[in-house]
Order: C-alpha cells, then structure tokens, then sequence
C-alpha cells in the first residue's frame, strides 16, 4: 500500500518533468515554485519528490520542515555530470557555513572528493548525525501560479549534502529535504535563485498535499482561496535543536510563542516556565515538526493535558476506554458526533501571544481513529528529558495551511481547511504547463 503510493507519485511526477518539459524559454520567471508533499502510510512520515542530476532523476526524500541542510545519501546510485564538490572556502562553503575541510582515501566519486568541504547530515528521524561532503548540482522544479502546477524551472548549482544514514526513514526515499531557516535550507535557495519573497507554505494532509515557495494566492479546489491567515510571531531558538551541530548555532527549527493550552476554554494548570525558550540551554518552548506524526508533550504537561482532556469528555458523556499505544487516552465512539470539522469532541486551544490569538484543533486534528468505534487523543508523551516541551506534530497539521514567512518572521494558519469546505488533499495538480 505505501510502496504503491510512492511508487504511483513517482511515475505521476516523472512524466511532468520529462525531458521536453525542460526546454522552456529562460526568460520563464517565476512567482513561486511548488512541491507535492505525500504521507507514507507506514511510517507516517512526509514525503516529497525532487528532480535533481544530469541526466535528471525524480529522487524521493522525506520532508524535514525544521532542517537545516537538504541531504542525499550517495551511495545510493548517484550518477551525475553536473556533480560539483564544494571546494574548502569557497563561497558555497561559507554560504552552508561549513568551516571543515574534508579529504577523501577512496576512489573519487561524489560524496568521496579532496578539498572538500564539510556537511553533517542529520536524519532528524532517528536523531543519528553523520558526515558528508557539500556539493552542488542541477534541480528541476514546478512553478505554479497558487491553483496549478506551471512550467519546470532549473536551479543550476542547488547546494546539498551528499551523505547521511537513511536507516529510519519512510520506503524507497534517499535523504530528507530540509525546510528550516538556514541560507542552505530549501525555502532560501528556492527563494535566492529566483529572487522570491521569502516565504513558503506548506498543507499537510493523510494523502497528498502541496508546499508552496513565494508569493502566490493559494487556491484549493472546489475554487477555494486560502486568505485571511491568522499570524503569530516566529520565535529564533539561539541554541540549535539538531542531532549534532556546531556551538553557537541557531535552531532552524521553527518555534511560537504558546503562553497558554486550553480545553473547552479551561486553561490547563501546566508550569509556564516549561512553555518560553530557555535562552541558555535552548530547553523549552513550542515548535513545529513534520518529523513527528503527532503533538509530543514533555511528561508533566501530558499528564496535566490528558487528564483535562478525559474530564471535559467525561463531562459530555464520552467514555473512556482501554489506551491504545502510543496514546494515553482513548475513548468510544458511542456518544460522539461528527462534524464538518471531525469528531465532536472538546476542543483544544493553544493561546499565543494574546489571548484572542489561538490555535483551535477540533476532533479531524485531535482525534485518531484505532478501529473498533475507538478513537484516542492524538498527542503523545515526550518523557521528563524532551528539551522542547511542546513539538506540534503531522497530525496536528493536517489540513491546515500554514505559512513561514522568513522575511518578516512571522507564522500564519489558516485552522483547519475542513471548516472552509476544503483540504489540502484538494490542489489541483493538472500542469497548465
Ligand atoms: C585525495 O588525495 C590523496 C593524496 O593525494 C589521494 O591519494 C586520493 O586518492 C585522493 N582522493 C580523491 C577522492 O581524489
Ligand atoms: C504578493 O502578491 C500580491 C498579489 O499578486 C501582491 O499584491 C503583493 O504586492 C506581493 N507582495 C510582495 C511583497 O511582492
Ligand atoms: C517549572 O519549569 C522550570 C523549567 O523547566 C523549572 O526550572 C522549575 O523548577 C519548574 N517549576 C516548578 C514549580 O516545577
Ligand atoms: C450525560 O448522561 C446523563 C445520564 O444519562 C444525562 O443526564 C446528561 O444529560 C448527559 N449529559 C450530556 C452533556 O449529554
Ligand atoms: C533526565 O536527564 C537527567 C540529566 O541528564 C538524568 O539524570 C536523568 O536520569 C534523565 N531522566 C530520564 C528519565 O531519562
Ligand atoms: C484542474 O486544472 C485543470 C487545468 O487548469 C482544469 O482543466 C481542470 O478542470 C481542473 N480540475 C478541476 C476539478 O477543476
């Protein structure tokens, strides 16, 4: 079932970008470029495709929404003309900021060069770093005009890290495409090579959603525009969130400010402190992750959660049943009803910087159906030692578009699509190209 998704988005986007294809006038500018994001069923990961090499390969790797370097792991066939290397202290070198100088004892190939520079890709699934080298080649990528796909453009010299362990990761994928807020992440390459604004989008969903790269009016089917987003400043972590990384460096990852969690508009007794960044260690605060298929809460937050969860249900009749792992609180079917926007189940606020600015997750982002009229709340315990005490997973996401604005650092959400009569499985991705 999930090789056969991967394997259908291959053919699907192999045939757009076939050769013939390319061959578009280079005066083309584009507004913005997209990507199709798909879940992997198994491991509920975010996939997503990128057409790279000469002669170009579609190469499938996971979507890593808070990573800083875009990595493929090598080994893994690449054959490439356009390969280039990153000579040590070149300007691509300094662009990925990496100050190491590599050599290499085996026979040249890429990933395998002399006076090369350094990457660490981190396959930010299974938290295991590993070195690389920083090259360049040639991708191929979708313009669109916010409601199709439009003509592929070239991006002659994309920086990567060749390496990485792709033990973890979802079926037939090769690296992970990193989205975070670094100059080498794929939002500010996209961004530079054809001067668009800094910004992108992503619309997660069970199936195949979209990310967006510019400036472009998001239209979903049936005809649907997504405007009016709510936003909330993006808040910069000073210590970095990665699995291995150089002192001093940022997070890339992408953090708010959530000052307060509600259910059924009762505030959750939770130690605040554990919601702001801790600015010595980086412990602390709320970030966002397509690495993680569900919201993760350190211990004493879960505990405080759940259980007011299990009494503003009980309070409306819902009873609780055996948990179902990895959930700690599951419920029956019986006396819930559903919505437009999912089970009717009580509702979730995360309050952010003022108290009329919040995130609502109704039951299609809260609830997570196990089979046998069993649904458990789809949030998950992060032990007493999770160093972010609050990580908004995939599941939490879905079906809403949310917006990263790098330029003036702002996040925007548009709350669930399911309450405007749309989802972000409705792109319409027929090429106008
Ligand atoms: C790197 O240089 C060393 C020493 O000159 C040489 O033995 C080795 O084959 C070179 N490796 C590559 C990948 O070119
Ligand atoms: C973004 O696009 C809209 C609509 O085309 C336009 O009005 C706006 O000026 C653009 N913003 C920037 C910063 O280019
Ligand atoms: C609240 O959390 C902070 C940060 O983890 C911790 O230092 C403090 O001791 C906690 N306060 C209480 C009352 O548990
Ligand atoms: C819950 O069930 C009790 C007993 O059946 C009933 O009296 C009460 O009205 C119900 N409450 C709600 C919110 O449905
Ligand atoms: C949490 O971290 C502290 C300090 O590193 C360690 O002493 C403790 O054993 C850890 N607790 C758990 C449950 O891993
Ligand atoms: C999707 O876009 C294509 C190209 O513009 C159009 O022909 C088609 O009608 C659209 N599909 C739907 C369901 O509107």
């Amino acid at each position: 079932m999930a090789s056969s998704l991967i394997i259908f988005s291959f053919l699907f986007i192999f045939s757009l970008t076939s050769p013939s294809s390319f061959a578009k006038p280079s005066s083309f500018r584009p507004k913005a470029l997209l990507l199709p994001i798909t879940k992997d069923k198994s491991t509920l990961q975010y996939t997503t495709i990128i057409t790279q090499r000469t002669p170009p390969v579609p190469v499938s790797v996971v979507f890593d929404l808070g990573g800083r370097d875009f990595w493929i792991d090598c080994e893994k066939n690449y054959i490439s003309s356009t390969y280039k290397p990153a000579r040590c202290n070149s300007a691509v070198c300094s662009r990925a900021a990496s100050n190491g100088c590599g050599t290499c004892n085996s026979p040249p190939r890429p990933g395998c060069s002399n006076n090369t520079c350094n990457s660490i890709p981190d396959n930010s699934v299974t938290g295991w770093a590993s070195s690389g080298e920083i090259a360049t080649d040639v991708v191929y990528i979708q313009s669109t005009s916010g409601s199709n796909p439009g003509p592929v453009v070239q991006i002659p010299n994309l920086i990567f890290d060749c390496g990485g362990i792709i033990k973890g990761l979802a079926k037939g994928t090769v690296g992970m495409a990193a989205m975070g807020r670094h100059n080498v992440g794929l939002p500010l390459q996209f961004a530079a090579a054809f001067s668009l604004q800094r910004k992108f989008a992503v619309c997660l969903t069970s199936g195949k959603g979209v990310a967006f790269f510019g400036n472009v009016t998001y239209k979903f089917l049936p005809d649907i525009e997504i405007s009016r987003l709510t936003t909330t400043p993006l808040l910069i972590n000073p210590v970095s969130s990665a699995s291995a990384y150089t002192q001093g460096e940022k997070s890339s990852e992408y953090f708010i400010g959530v000052t307060d969690i509600k259910i059924s508009d009762k505030s959750v007794p939770i130690n605040k402190t554990m919601l702001k960044i801790n600015g010595d260690t980086g412990f602390g605060g709320t970030k966002l992750s397509t690495v993680n298929p569900y919201t993760v809460m350190e211990t004493s937050i879960y505990n405080a959660f759940t259980s007011a969860f299990i009494r503003a249900a009980s309070a409306r009749n819902i009873s609780r049943v055996s948990s179902v792992k990895p959930f700690g609180a599951c419920f029956s079917t019986a006396n819930v009803g559903v919505t437009r926007v999912g089970y009717a189940v009580p509702e979730i606020q995360l309050v952010l910087q003022s108290k009329d600015v919040v995130w609502r997750i109704f039951g299609a982002n809260s609830m997570v159906s196990v089979g046998n009229d069993v649904i458990c709340l789809g949030f998950v315990d992060g032990g007493v030692n999770e160093s972010t005490s609050v990580v908004i997973g995939g599941f939490q996401l879905e079906d809403n578009l949310i917006e990263f604005d790098l330029a003036s650092n702002r996040l925007g959400f548009s709350s669930t699509l399911l309450g405007r009569s749309t989802n972000c499985a409705n792109f319409n991705f027929t090429s106008t190209a």
